[in-house]
């Protein structure tokens, strides 16, 4: 049962849910909102998650596949309608679920009304809710910012005679975060969605809201840093004044100060990614006013080593400021999936440690059927990252969530073909199949699930690494006398890990192990154990 002393999202365990890719129920080959709400017992149910989060349906024409938004307060009748949304949100609550929707506060579509009237004259009272500046003299752009999908960050326009600032595509002007009349009107986009009951919203690339007024040159990047994504020309600068301005931090204060004004514990997790401890831990505010958690992604590019894994989780915990609650994400519809980067069996010592590491794990659909990353042929290629930079495509993990081995796996009519072409294993990685299965990455998630609902040491607790023998991972979790000891394997040789203390093993990776272990505990190649300990034992020994 979940601890009384805890909000809903520090226990709860999050599930992304792509809109495109989840359910079709129109029969166009394109999710939609009745389809999530078709799927809600098996989120609820059979895997038993307690959010999920949607990424955009809001009017859109795609250009980013939703991350450009024409209507914040509306929905793109591909998806279905408000009253779909709103039986979708009462049909989550009814089971216990909550509902996080995606805002995409940065930028906004050029095809937004906003923006159509802000480029249509220099003058016009809205041209300076974007951020438009003159031409150098030569008629090169103000400054030497990258977007982030390739090429320059300004776009010329013809018409009025200026540059606008897209960090995206030119499709996604940036809005300008420093003219009130756009806080106002974008936080009334949020008042909009609390009154019609959500839960929280993920903030789209939160750190870029606010850049260098001055608009000044980013410097030359410095060294590369390890185990983050290899962008290409874009890493070729430092980019410190392109995003992340100091002031950025009084708009999340304003937004926290909106959400606090309903019932309800309304939350807000930020798509940041920072990798300086102490520059991602000031997004939750110095008295913990701003946001309720930015996104940790440390350990999505990180290699595969359990020294690695320990120390980034360590640096996580001594970086959160008092109070804080931590988190951490493996896998999103912008990463390569999680049994790709890392192959079946790792994939499920993966599993393990996001679900029983101290914080809030965000799960990613089909994660969860170890559905690997689609190879997606150039002629269906759909990403515009991918189109315009090769090599940095995300389509192939953006396919359709497999739920039978039928064609269209279940996820649109056999003869209609998706969006995305379904992965080429559907008799695998599906949920009817791997329902039935009880070795299969469901099964060890389902196990996985319950067995942090029911312990407030896992979903609650306080946690704290032991040491352990290379190539091993190993951490307490605790909540009074409850007492759990987790030992991950990173190696593909077989190892053992001494506890000083009798215990029994609650699940096992491969899911074929229980019973009493004492003095020494053995651990198969890419193996991970959960063991649960005597009340009242002593601290488990260092290792060998
Ligand atoms: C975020 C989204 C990504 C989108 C980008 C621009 O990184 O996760 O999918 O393309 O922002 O909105």
């Amino acid at each position: 049962m979940a601890s009384r002393s805890h909000r809903w999202w520090q226990t709860a365990v999050i599930y992304q849910v792509y809109p495109r890719s989840f359910q079709d129920t129109t029969g166009n080959g394109v999710g939609d909102l009745p389809g999530i709400t078709s799927r809600l017992d098996y989120l609820a149910g059979t895997l038993g998650v307690d959010a999920i989060w949607i990424s955009p349906f809001y009017p859109s024409p795609m250009a980013d596949f939703g991350y450009d938004v024409t209507d914040y307060c509306d929905v793109h009748p591909m998806f279905g309608t408000l009253a779909d949304f709103d039986d979708l949100r009462v049909a989550a609550h009814d089971r216990g679920l909550r509902v996080i929707i995606d805002w995409v506060p940065n930028h906004t579509s050029d095809q937004h009304p906003w923006f159509v009237a802000s480029r249509s004259s220099r003058h016009d009272p809205k041209r300076d809710w974007y951020v438009w500046r003159d031409a150098k003299p030569d008629g090169s752009p103000p400054n030497n910012w990258q977007s982030n999908f390739g090429g320059l960050a300004w776009t010329w326009d013809e018409r009025t005679g200026q540059y606008y600032l897209h960090s995206f595509l030119a499709e996604q002007p940036d809005l300008n975060w420093r003219n009130p009349e756009v806080q106002a009107a974008m936080f009334d986009t949020v008042r909009f969605w609390m009154d019609r009951g959500v839960d929280g919203i993920r903030i789209d690339v939160a750190h870029y809201i606010m850049k260098d007024p001055q608009l000044r040159d980013n410097p030359p990047a410095g060294e590369r840093v390890e185990g983050v994504r290899d962008r290409g020309e874009y890493d070729a600068l430092e980019h410190i004044h392109d995003k992340g301005h100091p002031d950025i931090h009084g708009v999340f204060r304003e937004l926290r100060s909106v959400l606090d004004g309903y019932p309800g514990d309304r939350f807000a997790v930020g798509e940041i990614h920072i990798s300086d401890w102490d520059e991602w831990a000031a997004y939750y505010g110095e008295n913990l006013d701003e946001l309720h958690m930015p996104y940790n992604f440390s350990l999505l590019w990180a290699p595969w080593s359990a020294s690695g894994y320990r120390s980034r989780i360590d640096a996580m915990e001594a970086a959160l400021p008092e109070g804080a609650w931590p988190n951490l994400v493996l896998g999103n519809h912008d990463e390569v999936r999680l049994v790709t980067r890392y192959g079946p069996h790792r994939a499920r010592v993966a599993a393990m440690l996001l679900l029983t590491v101290r914080g809030t794990p965000t799960m990613y659909y089909g994660d969860e059927l170890a559905m690997p990353q689609t190879e997606v042929p150039p002629q269906q290629e759909q990403d515009p990252w991918g189109i315009r930079v090769p090599g940095q495509s995300r389509d192939g993990c953006r396919t359709p969530m497999q739920w039978t081995a039928e064609p269209g796996a279940g996820f649109s009519r056999g003869d209609v073909a998706p969006w995305l072409p379904c992965g080429s294993d559907p008799d695998s990685h599906n949920v009817a199949n791997q329902t039935a299965d009880p070795a299969s990455m469901l099964s060890l998630y389902r196990s996985l699930l319950v067995l942090r609902r029911a312990e407030p040491a896992l979903h609650a607790g306080a946690y704290r690494s032991v040491d352990a023998p290379e190539g091993t991972y190993a951490y307490e979790r605790w909540a009074g006398d409850d007492r759990f000891l987790v030992v991950l394997n990173f190696t593909s040789e077989e190892t053992a890990f001494s506890i000083d203390e009798p215990g029994s093993i609650e699940l096992g990776t491969g899911l074929d192990r229980a019973g009493p272990v004492g003095g020494s505990l053995s651990l198969g190649p890419d193996e991970g154990v959960i063991v649960r300990l005597q009340p009242d034992g002593d601290v488990v020994s260092t290792q060998t």
